[in-house]
Parts: structure tokens; sequence; C-alpha cells
């Protein structure tokens, strides 16, 4: 089944969950709801409350709680973007102008705090306070990844796994838990809540690989923004750091690296992707991003068959693969 159907298939309630997130961002502040709407409805492609619901099929799921746990979830995501596009100086997102170049950077930042505020008003019905505990944890874990980038920008030293490490935190964790809180919220024994967890988990460190690889090989038409905004930024993320270990690239591409970096990020990236693109770094990222996929499969294994099984198996299967 392809994404598409998939949302045919859950279309009620995801319609629902659409309704809710206009009205949790609406009519307090005339400002900040145009700003966090026009984000709402530039698009996007809700996986996270997407997962949030599938999980949720493993229980007793009623989707007056399930919207209390999907629609902070696809809120935080939300607020996180906008300030992501800030720290990452974006002009476009979902096609669309990011809020903080409709408006500005003052704007940014608390449309992004007033959408996270929405977020906990509406987790505060959730009477469990596990779910809050790992709602703040992943919270924490994204400001520490984001955080991490900044510092490792332009370091051409940086290994793998510590790549490896900053996208778990800045966004493995959140997907991870939009699968596991679905399940918690509809009281799914343990062991299926924590299988959950690492199937998103798993499927998220193979989004933001194949994020960073959409920006180095994607087209503004598919990702809606000019793609090359990691490598101007100095980003060095997967496919960069396994062009530099590929001897036919590695020079070249620290020189050009180098350049980006002295020229204040202003520089064209292209000769940089270019090299890149001649590597084999793109070919090994992918790889990588498909042990994940198989990863994630390895931990829906031994749950129960019902039919969100089948619609998890069909979204890693996209996400390995996606090219939006
Ligand atoms: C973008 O997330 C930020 C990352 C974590 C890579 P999505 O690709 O889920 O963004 P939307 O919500 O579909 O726009
Ligand atoms: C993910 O990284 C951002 C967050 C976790 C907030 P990116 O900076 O790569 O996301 P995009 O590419 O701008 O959507
Ligand atoms: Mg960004
Ligand atoms: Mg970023
Ligand atoms: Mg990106």
């Amino acid at each position: 089944m392809k994404l598409l159907d998939l949302y045919a298939k859950m279309k009620g309630d995801l319609n629902q969950i659409e309704q809710e997130l206009e009205h949790s961002v609406s009519d307090d502040h005339v400002l900040l709801s145009d700003a966090s709407l026009h984000l709402l409805k530039a698009g996007g492609k809700r996986i996270r409350p997407i997962f949030v619901l599938l999980a949720g099929k493993f229980g007793d799921y009623r989707l007056d709680v399930m919207k209390l746990v999907a629609v902070p979830l696809e809120l935080i995501h939300m607020a996180s973007l906008v300030h992501d596009d800030v720290i990452d100086d974006a002009d476009t997102r979902r096609g669309q102008l990011t809020v903080k170049s409709k408006w500005d950077n003052r704007i940014a930042m608390y449309t992004g705090d007033y959408i996270h505020g929405k977020a906990l008003s509406i987790a505060s019905q959730l009477p469990n306070p596990q779910i809050h505990q790992i709602l703040s944890n992943a919270l924490v874990q994204m400001c520490i990844g984001e955080m991490e980038q900044i510092r490792d920008f332009f370091n051409t030293g940086q290994s793998v796994r510590h790549y490896l490490r900053r996208i778990r935190r800045k966004t493995a964790l959140l997907i991870a838990i939009s699968c596991k809180l679905g399940a918690v919220a509809a009281e799914t024994d343990r062991k299926t809540a924590n299988q959950l967890y690492r199937y998103g988990y798993n499927v998220g460190m193979a989004f933001q690989i194949r994020d960073d690889l959409l920006d180095l090989y994607g087209t503004e038409k598919q990702i809606g923004k000019p793609p090359g905004s990691d490598m101007r930024q100095g980003n060095i993320t997967l496919p960069v750091i396994l062009a530099l270990k590929d001897k036919r690239a590695r020079e070249t591409l620290l020189l050009e690296i180098a350049s980006i970096r002295d020229n204040g990020g202003q520089k064209d990236a292209g000769r940089a992707i270019e090299i890149i693109r001649k590597s084999e770094g793109g070919d090994l990222a992918d790889q990588l991003a498909n042990r994940y996929i198989k990863k994630a499969f390895q931990a829906l294994e031994g749950l129960p068959n019902v039919a969100a099984k089948k619609n998890l198996i069909d979204i890693a299967h996209f996400v390995g693969k996606r090219n939006y």
C-alpha cells in the first residue's frame, strides 16, 4: 500500500486530527495564529500523528484519547521546524516561505514557543505522568542534538558514530516516542510499546538519513526548498562524512568545504555537491538507511498481526525510499 492509500484509509481520523491542529493554534493572537496556520496549511506529511494512531491500533484505540497524543506530537514537530528554520536560516519550507522569512526571526521564536505551549496544553489532559516524562526527555534530547549540530558545523573530522548520535537526538527520538506514546495511550502491554519504540527509532534514523540525502540529491520540487542548504551551512551530514572517506573525493571536497566556510556560507555549494555525487558517499548512506529499515521490520516481528502492522511495514518501505 502506498502512503497515499494509507492517508485515504485513515482519512476520517486524520481529518479530526487536522481540525484539532487547526483549532489549537487559532484565535489567541492574530499574529501568532496567522504564523502558525501559515505553516500548518503549507502541508507536511503528518507522519508523527500517523505513527501515533497506528501504534494505538495495537491496544484499546479510542480516538478521543489518541488525539491527545497525536496532536501534541505534530505541534512539537511544527514548533521545532519554526525554530529550525531560524537556526538554518531557511527561507522556504513545504514550498512556502518560512515563518522567519515571511515575518522575522523574533516572531518565529515566539511562534515556535506558542505552538509548543499549545502542545503542552493539549497533552496536559493526559493523566499518565509517564507520557509527560517521555515527552520532555525527547524535547531535551532534541535541543541537545540541534546544539551539537551547531557545534559541529564544518567539522570535517567527525565520525559516523557522532553523526548517528546527533540525528538520534534531533529526529529519531521524536518518531520513536510517537510510536511508543500511541501504544501507551492505548494501554498496550509494555513489551508491545517497547517494540514499537524500537521500530520508530529505526525508522526515524532512516528518515533523517534520507532527509540528508534529499538535501544533496533532491530537487526543489521534491523537497519544497532549495537543495544544498546543509552544505552551504556547513552541516556535515552522513553522505558527506562518507564521501570524505572516499580517496577520490577527499582532497577536493575538503578544499570546497573550507572555501564555503571561509565565505561565511555565502558560496554556492554546487561544486561540493557535485564531488559528493560522484563519490560513494550517497550509496553508502543509502545502504545504512536501509539497514535501519531492516531493523525496523525486525522490531515488528512478534507483534500481533493487526492491520496496522502491515501499514507500519509500508511506511518503513516508504521512508527507506522517500523522495519527499
Ligand atoms: C522535517 O520533517 C524535519 C526532519 C526531522 C527531517 P518532515 O519531513 O516530517 O516534515 P513535514 O512535516 O513533512 O513537512
Ligand atoms: C531536522 O533537521 C530538524 C529538526 C529536528 C527540528 P533539518 O534541519 O535537516 O530539517 P529540514 O531539512 O530543515 O526539514
Ligand atoms: Mg532545517
Ligand atoms: Mg536543521
Ligand atoms: Mg534537512
